[in-house]
């Protein structure tokens, strides 16, 4: 039996931007029910949901201060439950992102720890009488003083998220009880939060520097760690079906490899092809490549492009409406599971701010403030807070033109103005031409096509500014032709192959060579017996 995940794609929905019922201007539970035969209609399988637990919302909700409840700006576990209920009804999984590796400030458990040092929840977070030079992935020192006992704690990210000492077994026991309460509400697995963070340097070794810049060698991916990761895998495998994805921040595909697999987390994140900069059709055929000649037979990878970390992949890659569409199609004809972001599927930009008081992100404003310190104008300072700030891909999704306020305190957060690049669910619907539809298709044949969502890579490879490729299990051959580049490309197939998608035609002839279009994406279906490409 194939495992439900494989033949997945993911929905994340940010929280708070999704869809809004009760007009506070904040998406919540009630929003996303109504909102679940759209996702089915879409055609995805399985919701990611960022965190929903009580936060102050420093890190919007990546600051958690009670495992075991709804954030109210979301609804009540009522709302949950039936959330749960109503998703399961629609064949749809659910994944809750769960922050293993740090409090809220205010958790109970940090407000005991701080209060004295022999206090039993002490050594639940890291003390210390003195800070060594980490910094912390906000930009700044990693250490707070706590003038109460005289000490430094730990955070790896903003001050409000302290870091848990997972060296001590009762944290451990802690979050195996957090992650027993959510299976038994029903969820089907777990982003796991910076989960290659778990484990420091016993001895705080200080990091090094390269090009001015630290290099995280003491902080993250330490010893024991995959011992903790093949422990939280064996705990929650042994509720049935469910599936795991870590967030593992690593870019040496020799280390990430070694999170996956039997007895270990379903899938991870990897970023090498997630998060590249500037498009590079070259390098992403490369990375692509890489994760195959790391990977081994049991390891599935992910495809994504965007995420409520990082620029949208349309606005990043250009702004180009084709481009995006090879990407879409990259993503979800390609060999791994997918994670689309919400929005995507209707093509919404990156938003920018120019007013620093409207920049909610925590790293945005890190980022202006240490500018400012460092000298920097203000110009200059917002400039590089917008570079920095994952507002830019979180603002409210575009229902229809109205739909453009959101985000915290129950304030309109921003309002983006109306102009062409405002794309609306509404006006793509029913529209076969529109970005939405593309993906629609692109998920029906993914869901039709077992040699898309389990077959393996026959043939992966990049001619001319093309990556193509083909995709085989024992019933059907699939070919992906990418062409990113301006020109025409050409490649020799076997004669009577079925045209099933392109963004350029409508039909193929059939005949022993391939035309790619500059820019077009094309899907073939060829004979199971025959070679398909024919190399040289
Ligand atoms: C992950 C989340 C990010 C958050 C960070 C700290 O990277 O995706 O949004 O800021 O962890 O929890
Ligand atoms: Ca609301």
């Amino acid at each position: 039996m194939v495992k439900w995940w494989k033949g997945s794609t993911f929905y994340e929905i940010y929280m708070p931007s999704f869809k809004d019922s009760n007009g506070d201007g904040i998406g919540d539970f009630s929003g996303i029910i109504s909102k679940l035969d759209y996702l089915k209609g879409l055609g995805v399988g399985g919701i990611w949901l960022t965190p929903f637990y009580p936060s102050p919302k420093v890190d919007n909700g990546y600051d958690i201060s009670n495992y075991y409840a709804i954030d109210s700006d979301y609804g009540k576990m009522e709302d949950f439950e039936l959330f749960i209920r109503e998703a399961h009804k629609r064949d749809l999984r659910v994944i809750a992102d769960l922050v293993l590796n740090h409090t809220s400030s205010e958790h109970p458990w940090f407000q005991q720890s701080k209060s004295s040092k022999d206090n039993p929840k002490r050594d639940w977070y890291i003390w210390r009488d003195k800070p060594n030079n980490w910094e912390s992935f906000f930009g700044g020192t990693a250490w707070e003083y706590d003038k109460t006992t005289n000490q430094y704690y730990y955070h790896a990210f903003a001050k409000e998220q302290v870091d848990l000492n997972w060296a001590n077994p009762e944290v451990k026991c802690a979050m195996f009880d957090v992650m027993k309460f959510w299976l038994e509400k029903g969820v089907d697995g777990f982003r796991l939060d910076v989960i290659n963070f778990l484990k420091v340097n016993d001895l705080f070794s200080d990091n090094p520097y390269e090009n001015g810049e630290q290099t995280h060698l003491f902080d993250k991916d330490q010893e024991g760690i995959l011992s903790v990761i093949s422990e939280i895998a064996d705990f929650v495998h042994q509720y049935p079906d469910k599936f795991l994805v870590g967030e593992v921040g690593s870019e040496d595909l020799e280390i990430l490899k070694q999170y996956s697999g039997l007895r270990m987390l379903d899938v991870v994140f990897n970023f090498n092809i997630g998060s590249i900069g500037e498009f590079d059709a070259k390098t992403l055929f490369q990375q692509l490549t890489a994760t195959e000649d790391a990977y081994n037979k049991e390891q599935v990878p992910t495809l994504f492009f965007s995420s409520h970390d990082m620029s949208r992949h349309i606005s990043r890659f250009g702004g180009d409406k084709g481009r995006a569409k090879l990407i879409a199609t990259l993503m979800l004809m390609a060999k791994g599971v997918p994670f689309l972001y919400f929005g995507d599927e209707i093509g919404m930009r990156d938003w920018i701010t120019d007013d620093i008081s409207k920049m909610k992100d925590v790293q945005g404003i890190m980022g202006y403030q240490l500018a400012l310190q460092a000298g920097k104008s203000h110009e200059e300072a917002l400039l590089s807070a917008n570079e920095k700030s994952r507002d830019k891909s979180r603002t409210p999704m575009q229902w229809n033109a109205q739909a453009n306020v959101g985000f915290t305190d129950g304030k309109p957060w921003i309002t983006i103005p109306k102009n062409a690049n405002q794309v609306t669910v509404e006006e793509q619907l029913d529209n076969p031409a529109s970005m939405l539809s593309f993906y629609k298709s692109l998920l029906k044949l993914r869901k039709k096509h077992v040699a898309l969502q389990v077959g393996n890579y026959k043939l992966l490879r990049f001619k001319d500014g093309m990556i193509y490729f083909v995709r085989t299990n024992q019933a059907e051959k699939i070919v992906v032709a990418l062409n990113f580049s301006e020109q025409a490309v050409s490649l020799k197939v076997e004669e009577g192959m079925k045209l099933l998608l392109s963004t350029k035609r409508t039909s193929f002839e059939g005949k022993n060579v391939l035309t790619v279009l500059a820019n077009e994406a094309i899907i073939l279906k060829g004979d199971i017996s025959n070679d398909l490409i024919k190399e040289g």
